[in-house]
């Protein structure tokens, strides 16, 4: 840990262990964005049939926000002195969201989106309370990540709605 010069707020060196939990929090959400964009970019090329355009198109967009997302939370790891990890460190965790054995299977690319949105609304969640009067300004940057995180996933839902409704889910 680099020494730091100012002593206020989050950078004040009784804060220093609140500083790291923080910092390890958001390694957490930096990998959790890497392994999205991994696993969207393979939903988002490897489906077939006419009714997954729309989710091709959808995670396409995503895709980008959810890099963007991982480049927010390196940054702010950056800026609480911390390094951001290398790739030998990377551990995957999203079994769901596999490649289906059927291509045409989106309900299975649907159900993974809902619950890596899910696993990632649970973080920011805890991160945003573990930040509560400490650091503000990860509290804000995570608060806004948590919004996206919400649209994607209520997003999802839709789509899962459509295919039950059609006894397809
Ligand atoms: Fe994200
Ligand atoms: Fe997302």
């Amino acid at each position: 840990m680099e020494q730091t010069t100012a002593a206020t707020g989050i950078y004040a060196d009784e804060n220093r262990d609140q500083r790291e939990r923080i910092i390890g929090l958001l390694e957490q959400a930096y990998w959790m964005e890497i392994e999205t964009v991994m696993s969207y970019i393979a939903n988002s090329v490897n489906p077939d049939g006419v009714r997954a355009q729309e989710i091709i198109e959808s995670l396409q967009q995503d895709i980008q926000e959810e890099l963007g997302h991982a480049q927010q939370f390196a940054r702010r790891i950056k800026e609480l002195y911390g390094v951001v990890p290398g790739s030998m460190d990377f551990a995957p965790a999203q079994s769901y969201l596999q490649p289906p054995a059927e291509q045409t299977d989106i309900v299975h690319v649907i159900r993974g989106v809902i619950e890596a949105e899910t696993g990632a609304i649970g973080h920011y969640t805890r991160v945003i309370e573990e930040t509560d009067g400490v650091d503000p300004v990860t509290q804000d940057m995570v608060t806004a990540i948590l919004h996206d995180e919400q649209g994607h996933k209520r997003l999802f839902e839709g789509f899962l709605r459509e295919y039950e409704a059609e006894g397809l889910a």
